[in-house]
This record gives C-alpha cells, sequence and structure tokens, in this order.
C-alpha cells in the first residue's frame, strides 16, 4: 500500500509545499505582519478570504492545484472549463461528499447536503426535488407565504424607521426571520410570528450548533474525534445543542403523523410521511424512507436554504445603497411595468428584465456558497495530465468563475447590463453558476430564484434605502461564517409613496 501511495501521490496536481503536520494551512496560524516577512510565495496581500487566496493561487499553479489540510490531500478546481470537466463531464468520480467529523456527528451523513453519492442519496434528493416543485405552483405554492412575511418586513421597516433616526437599521434579523418562515411553512406547514418562543428556539439552536462547528474549539474535533465526548466547554454543549434539536424536531414529526390526512398533505413532512407508507405497503423492505431519515432532511432544508437566501437578498440590498443610480432604475422598471400599488408576483417574472439582471450581478460578483460544499472522489482518476486518488477532497472555486477574465469583461465592475442583450432582453449565461453545477447541484435553486426575485421587487417597490447620513461608501466587505455575507451595515429607509 505505501508503495501503491507513492506511486498515486508522484503525479498530483502541483500545489506549494505543505508544512509538516499543520500541510499548507500553517500559515493562517501565523499574524499576518509575519506572513509578510516570510514572503508567501504567491501573495502578501493582507486579510485575503480563502476564495481570493485560491484564485490568486491559480496563476502560479494553475486551474488545477493541490494543497494538503494536515496530512489529507485537497484539490482546487479554478474556471468553467475545469469545474465543468469535473462536475459535469465526470460525475461519478467527483459527486462524492467527504466524512468531515464534525459535520458527520451532526448529519450522520444522511439527508441531502453531506449524503455519500449514491443510490439512497438519489432517491431521497429526487423525492425532495419533485416536492419543492409542488411548493412552486398550485395549492401548497409558497409565493403567499413569502408574499406574507414580506408584509410584515414592511411593516417593521415603518415601525423601526421611526426609532432607528439617521443612524439607520440593521435589516439582518428582519430578512432572516422571513425567509426562515418560508422553509418553516414548507417543510413544517407552520408561520411563526418573529417573536414565537418555539420559533425562535429553533433558529437560535440550528445557528449555534453550526457556530460550534466551524467557529469555536470543536473543530479540532476534525482532527481528534474523541474530544466529541469531553463533559465539557463547547464539546458538551454541541452535544446539549444536537439533543435539544432532535427533541424539537422529533415532536413536530410525531405532531405530523397523529394528524396525517393522506388526502391533503400540508407540508414536505406529510409528503415524506405518505411515500414512507407507500413504500412499506409495497413491500419495499430496504427502504431508505424513515422517519429517521426524515429529520436529517428538515435539518438539511434549515441549513442549505436559510443562511444563503438571507444573505443574497442583504448582499442585493447593500449594492443598491452603494449605487443608487441602478436602485433607481430597477425602481423604475418596477414601477412602469407592476406600478406603486400592485403586489409584484412571479407572473412578473420575465417582464422586469434589468431587475433580474441586477439580482444575478450581484449573485456573480459576491457568490454566497463561494466553494460550494466539499466534493470528493470516489475512485483513483486521471484528470487534465494528473492523478488524483480516491479519496480526495475537491474544492469548487465558484468564485473564480464568477471573476475569470477570459470570460467576464472587466469581472470586477459591477454592471448588471452585462446580462442584457442589445434590445434589453436577460441573457443566460452558461458561466452564471452561483448555485454550481452537475448533480450535486443546489437542490433549492428555484425556490431561492422565486424569493430573492419577490422580495427584491417587492422591498424595492415600496422603499428607498440609502447610507446612513454623513456615512461615506465604504468598500464592499464580507465576512465568512456558513456563507459569505455582507459585514454588518445599517441603512435608512424612506417609503416611496410619500416622496
Ligand atoms: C447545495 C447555493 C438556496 C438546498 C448548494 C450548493 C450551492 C448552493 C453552491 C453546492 C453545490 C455543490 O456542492 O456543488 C445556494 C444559493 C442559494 C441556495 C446561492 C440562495 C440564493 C437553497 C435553498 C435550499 C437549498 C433555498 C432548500 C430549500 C440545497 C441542498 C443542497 C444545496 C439540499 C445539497 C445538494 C446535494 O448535495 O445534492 N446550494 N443555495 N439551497 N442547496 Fe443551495
Amino acid at each position: 500500500t505505501y508503495r501503491k501511495r507513492q506511486k498515486l501521490f508522484a503525479n498530483i496536481p502541483p500545489g506549494p509545499k505543505p508544512w509538516p503536520v499543520v500541510g499548507n494551512f500553517g500559515h493562517f496560524l501565523i499574524p499576518p505582519f509575519v506572513r509578510g516577512l516570510l514572503q508567501q510565495p504567491v501573495t502578501n496581500r493582507q486579510n485575503m478570504n480563502a476564495m481570493e487566496y485560491f484564485t490568486d493561487m491559480s496563476k502560479v499553479y494553475g486551474d488545477v492545484f493541490s494543497l494538503f489540510a494536515g496530512t489529507s490531500l485537497m484539490v482546487v478546481l479554478n474556471g468553467y472549463k475545469v469545474l465543468k470537466e469535473a462536475l459535469s463531464n465526470h460525475t461519478d468520480v467527483f459527486s462524492d461528499r467527504p466524512d468531515i467529523p464534525t459535520v458527520t456527528i451532526m448529519t450522520k451523513r444522511k439527508g441531502i447536503v453531506f449524503a455519500p453519492y449514491g443510490s439512497v442519496w438519489k432517491k431521497q434528493r429526487k423525492f425532495c426535488h419533485s416536492t419543492l416543485r409542488n411548493f412552486g405552483l398550485g395549492k401548497l405554492s409558497l409565493e403567499p407565504c413569502i408574499l406574507q412575511g414580506l408584509d410584515t418586513i414592511k411593516t417593521q421597516l415603518l415601525h423601526l424607521r421611526k426609532h432607528c433616526g439617521s443612524a439607520g437599521m440593521d435589516l439582518a434579523p428582519l430578512v432572516s426571520n422571513a425567509v426562515s418562515n418560508v422553509i418553516c411553512s414548507m417543510a413544517l406547514g407552520q408561520r411563526f410570528h418573529h417573536d414565537d418562543q418555539e420559533f425562535r428556539t429553533l433558529l437560535n439552536l440550528m445557528a449555534r450548533g453550526l457556530e460550534i462547528c466551524v467557529n469555536s474549539p470543536a473543530v479540532l474535533i476534525n482532527v481528534f474525534p474523541l474530544l466529541y465526548y469531553l463533559p465539557f466547554g463547547v464539546f458538551w454543549e454541541l452535544r446539549q445543542v444536537e439533543r435539544d434539536i432532535t427533541a424539537f424536531l422529533k415532536r413536530i414529526i410525531k405532531t405530523h403523523r397523529e394528524t396525517l390526512d393522506p388526502d391533503n398533505p400540508r407540508d414536505l413532512v406529510d409528503m415524506y410521511l405518505l411515500e414512507m407508507l407507500a413504500q412499506q405497503a409495497a413491500g419495499e423492505e430496504d427502504s431508505s424512507f424513515t422517519e429517521d431519515y426524515l429529520f436529517y432532511i428538515i435539518g438539511d432544508l434549515f441549513i442549505a436554504g436559510t443562511d444563503t437566501t438571507t444573505n443574497s437578498v442583504l448582499w442585493i440590498l447593500f449594492y443598491m445603497v452603494l449605487y443608487p443610480d441602478i436602485q433607481e432604475k430597477v425602481q423604475e422598471e418596477i414601477d412602469t411595468v407592476i406600478g406603486q400599488h400592485q403586489t409584484p408576483s412571479m407572473n412578473d417574472k420575465g417582464r422586469l428584465p434589468f431587475t433580474e439582471a441586477t439580482i444575478m450581478e450581484v449573485q456573480r460578483l459576491t457568490v454566497v456558497v463561494p466553494l460550494a460544499i466539499p466534493h470528493m472522489t470516489s475512485r483513483d482518476t486521471e484528470f487534465c495530465g494528473y492523478t488524483i486518488p480516491k479519496g480526495t477532497v475537491i474544492i469548487p472555486n465558484l468564485w473564480s468563475v464568477h471573476r475569470d477574465p477570459t470570460v467576464w469583461d472587466e469581472p470586477d465592475l459591477f454592471n448588471p447590463t452585462r446580462f442584457l442583450d442589445q434590445e434589453g432582453k436577460l441573457l443566460r449565461k452558461q458561466y452564471f453558476i452561483p448555485f454550481g453545477i452537475g448533480p450535486r447541484v443546489c437542490m433549492g435553486e428555484q425556490l431561492a430564484k422565486m424569493e430573492l426575485f419577490l422580495m427584491v421587487t417587492s422591498l424595492l417597490q415600496a422603499f428607498t434605502f440609502s447610507l446612513p447620513k454623513g456615512q461615506s461608501p465604504s468598500p464592499l466587505q464580507g465576512r465568512f461564517g456558513l456563507t459569505w455575507a455582507p459585514s454588518p451595515f445599517t441603512v435608512c429607509v424612506s417609503p416611496r409613496s410619500s416622496r
């Protein structure tokens, strides 16, 4: 095996020389000014985030390069051509997910997001994907729910602006509540008032669980898994949070089971329970459709569907504040096509090309999931002239595709018209991939697009967003949590009808 490993690793993609034990990430432990003195081979730009760092490295080592996290090999893929080749053309090799101990503790590799690539993932995803489609149209459409959430935001904005004065207000909690409520309605059939205790508890537990896994000493569990069992500190807290989320969701599934009406499914949980019963009736003995699996799917929908959409809406509003001329053009289009009094609806999608182009341009520049979700090779493979061994963690750098100067003119420039043709019609660009590509492409893409469209049109129809008085535009800065989020910002809000 040692010989085999030597042979495989002889032709891995190039990359910076790893440090012993810590691999290539050791220098992040060193303060930036010392890092500058050590002259990193690639760049000494300070405070650089991972996706920019990787994109810069690709200029030195090529679009396929290696890094070591500890002693584990990671390969970063950059640029559209390479990403498409791996994720769309070699799906059988590049579609698995790695086993990351903290994530595995929370997900047990069930659900969809972190499930291994295989028949169970395929069946579960197919079912959930087609169920999500039901929420686009007809009786179960989520449109009224999204619009109801927007009514709440609008009322809150009118109320808050009286108290905030010229300091402006933070939109994040309002947007986050509305987005979380959409997932609650779709998955659990319930809307919660924004200060409902049960709702708050669930959201806080999920946020805390993630915070601990991503941003606390609990990350050490990834190196020493036994730390998870320590009876104190964040390790103990993580187990408590896990237990409380389990109790909460199990209670909701139980109530659904007890009140299930096969002729009137109310939400995804009902539909899943019905599918479970149908498979049992058909004698499918090894069916993966179980209440246990359903539990992890609900968790996935909250984790994948809330932070992503919330931060996309916040980025769009942030850009509108920094580019008031574009905000005005979007409002002009909304006024001409929908008017000031009619509520925007999905029927208006397709009639507001400039608004849609603006949403897409912000998504292009900001990429809220810039490094997608890690993939993993499911067997040894030859790729772009290199050998990539089975079990290698693959990082698709979506951000590099959106900033690639060979496919975008002046990629760093904010210019919504790049998505419009000469007649002002919307252009679909294959290099625009904020939701990823291939079989692991975002499962909630359609729902997310619906939320972004309705939220942006409704909010810009009703309000103008601007910088607080005396505040000069700061450079667009983001921060990494679970996703790439705008740094906290406040805005002033003026109702448009009173202009
Ligand atoms: C996966 C982006 C909203 C559910 C992903 C991936 C990206 C992404 C980049 C990873 C693709 C890969 O690994 O190659 C986004 C963005 C969103 C958004 C930008 C909002 C603007 C949503 C929503 C839901 C959702 C609303 C569900 C209701 C999922 C799921 C996966 C996923 C289940 C995992 C798919 C799989 O592994 O098979 N998303 N997402 N996402 N997303 Fe989203």
